[in-house]
C-alpha cells in the first residue's frame, strides 16, 4: 500500500514555476490553440500513487492540446484526483464539489477522477449532479475518448472497468517534481487486507514490462532526473509480464545501471514479498536507496490475522532481522492502524513493544475507519473515537521519543543529501539523505536546488535533521 503521506511534507514554498520548469498560464496570457481546446485545472487528493496519476494524466491532456491552469476560475474543465483510503478523505472530495457546484452553470466541466469515482461510481452524479465525469485509475487509458465524448455534447460519462489487463502509460508525462520522477511499476493490488479498499478502487495486480520501464527510466536521465522511485501498492510483488521474467532486485539494479541515475526508491513493500535479495541488491548498488518501507500495520498476530495481512508477527520480525543484518545501514519506516475492530488493550500494547523492537526510523499511523466493501465492514466497529485517538497519541509519543533519540545519535555525521527546497529565509535549504531523512540546513551557495551535497548534521528533531553545508 502507497502511503499517503510520505513525501508530502513540503516545508519551504517553492515556486510552481522553477518546481515544474513549465510557465504557469493565468486566463489572459492563453493562447488561441489553448483557449478552442480548453483549459484544465487539476487537484490530488491522496497518496503518491495519485500525485503520479494526476501527472500522467495532465500529460496526456497537454499532449492532446489543453492547457493547464493554476485556478479552477481559470479552467473550462475542473478534475478532481480523489482517494477514499480512509472516510475522512473521501468527505473531503464531497465537500470539495460542493464548492464548484455554481461553476458547472458557467459552463465549465467537472470531473472526479481515482478511487472515489471507482468507489462510488455513478452515484457521483446523483450527489453531485453538477459533475459530467467518473473515472476510475483503471480507465485513465480511455480518457482522451472519454474527454472527445464530452465534447461531443454528451453531459454524462463514465469509465468504471478495473478488468482491465492495461497498465497506465502514456507518451508525455508532466512530471512535478524536476528531480525525483515517479515510475508505477505495478498497478492494483491482488492482497485483501480486511480493512483496504484498494483492491476495489484500483482493481487487479498488473505489472509493466520492464523493458518499458527501462527504456522510460533512460528518457528520465537524459532529461536531467537523478533519482528515480518506483512505485506500486506493493512494489516489491512485481511480476515482469515479458520473457526476461526480471525479479524486482534486477529491475532496482538495472535502473540504478541507467547512465545518469544517481538514487533508486521503491516503495510500498508488502512484508509477505520481500525477499533477501532486495536487501543484496542495496548492499550491492549504493545507488539503490537504503530505505524500505514496510508497513506492518499491527504488532499483534490476531489482529493480522483478522485483518489478513498473511505474516504473523514473528514472520515480520524476520524479515526486520534479514534488513537490520544488511551490510548497508537500512532505514526503515511503517504505517500503522490503531483501534481495528476487536483491537484489546493488551493487543495494542503488542504494537507498542513491537515499536520498541524494531526502533522503526519513521511511521505513518491511522485510526480504523470502516470503508464500502471491505470485509471488516461486516465487523463491529468496536473501538469508540475517542479510545482509537488515544491509542493513536499514545503510539505516536512512543515514535516521537525512538526518533528522537536516533536522530540524536546522528548528530556529527555527514550525509549526502539532494537539495529540493530553498526556504524564504537566507540561506536556508532543505532535502532528503538516502535513507529519506528529512535535513533542514545552512549553505552560503547561492544555487543548490536539484544538486547533491554533503551536510553535517548540527542538531536534531524528532521529524527531522538540522544542519550545515560541508564543503
Ligand atoms: N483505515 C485506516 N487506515 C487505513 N489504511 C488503509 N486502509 C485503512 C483504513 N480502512 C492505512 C494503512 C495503509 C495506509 C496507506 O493507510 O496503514 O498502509
Ligand atoms: Fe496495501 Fe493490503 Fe491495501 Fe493491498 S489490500 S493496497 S497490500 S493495504
Amino acid at each position: 500500500m502507497i502511503n499517503c503521506d510520505l513525501g508530502m511534507s513540503k516545508p519551504f514554498d517553492i515556486e510552481i514555476e522553477r518546481l515544474t520548469g513549465q510557465p504557469t498560464y493565468s486566463e489572459a496570457g492563453l493562447s488561441v490553440s489553448a483557449r478552442q481546446r480548453g483549459t484544465f485545472f487539476l487537484e490530488t487528493f491522496g497518496c503518491q500513487m495519485n500525485d503520479h496519476d494526476s501527472e500522467k494524466v495532465a500529460g496526456l491532456l497537454l499532449s492532446r492540446g489543453y492547457q493547464q491552469v493554476e485556478t479552477p476560475e481559470a479552467a473550462s474543465m475542473i478534475l478532481y484526483n480523489t482517494c477514499s483510503i480512509r472516510e475522512k478523505a473521501a468527505q473531503k472530495v464531497f465537500s470539495r464539489l460542493g464548492e464548484y457546484r455554481e461553476k458547472q452553470s458557467e459552463g465549465k466541466v467537472i470531473g472526479v477522477l481515482g478511487c472515489v469515482a471507482q468507489q462510488e461510481g455513478e452515484d457521483i452524479f446523483k450527489r453531485a449532479p453538477w459533475v459530467s465525469l467518473v473515472c476510475g485509475s483503471a480507465s485513465y487509458s480511455k480518457l482522451p475518448e472519454m474527454l472527445a465524448q464530452l465534447e461531443a455534447g454528451n453531459p454524462r460519462v463514465t469509465g468504471l472497468d478495473t478488468d482491465t489487463d492495461d497498465t497506465f502509460e502514456t507518451e508525455v508525462t508532466r512530471r512535478d517534481n524536476p528531480w525525483r520522477a515517479y515510475l508505477t511499476i505495478i498497478e492494483g493490488c491482488d492482497k485483501a487486507c480486511s480493512y483496504c479498499v484498494v483492491p476495489f478502487t484500483r482493481g487487479p495486480e498488473r505489472s509493466r514490462a520492464s523493458d518499458s520501464i527501462l527504456r522510460e527510466v533512460r528518457q528520465l536521465a537524459e532529461l536531467g532526473y537523478s533519482e528515480v522511485q518506483l512505485l506500486g501498492q506493493t512494489v516489491n510483488s512485481y511480476a515482469d509480464p515479458t520473457a526476461r521474467r526480471m525479479r524486482f532486485s534486477e529491475l532496482l539494479l538495472a535502473v540504478a545501471d541507467v547512465e545518469g541515475i544517481r538514487r533508486v526508491r521503491f516503495t510500498t513493500s508488502h512484508p509477505s514479498d520481500f525477499t533477501r535479495d532486495i536487501v543484496e541488491a542495496i548492499e550491492k548498488e549504493a545507488k539503490v536507496c537504503d530505505h524500505v518501507h514496510l508497513p506492518v500495520q499491527s504488532g499483534s498476530t490476531r489482529v493480522l490475522r483478522a485483518m489478513q495481512r498473511t505474516y504473523s508477527r514473528e514472520q515480520y520480525l524476520e524479515k526486520i532481522a534479514v534488513i537490520r543484518a544488511a551490510k548497508r545501514p537500512i532505514g526503515i519506516t511503517t504505517d500503522i492502524i490503531v483501534g481495528f475492530p476487536g483491537e484489546t488493550e493488551s493487543e495494542f500494547e503488542e504494537t507498542l513493544s513491537l515499536l520498541e523492537e524494531v526502533q522503526y526510523d519513521g511511521m505513518f499511523s491511522f485510526k480504523y475507519s470502516p470503508r464500502p466493501n471491505t470485509p471488516s465492514l461486516s465487523m463491529s466497529d468496536s473501538i469508540s473515537e475517542q479510545e482509537k485517538g488515544r491509542r493513536l497519541a499514545v503510539l505516536q509519543d512512543k515514535q516521537r521519543e525512538i526518533q528522537a533519540a536516533k536522530h540524536a545519535s546522528l548528530l556529527g555525521e555527514h550525509f549526502e543529501v539532494l537539495v529540493s527546497g530553498k526556504s524564504r529565509r537566507e540561506n536556508q535549504w532543505t532535502g532528503y539523505t538516502t535513507s529519506h531523512r528529512m535535513i533542514n540546513f545552512t549553505s552560503q551557495e547561492r544555487e543548490l536546488l536539484g544538486t547533491y551535497v554533503h551536510v553535517k548534521v548540527t542538531g536534531a528533531t524528532p521529524n527531522s535533521l538540522v544542519g550545515e553545508h560541508a564543503v
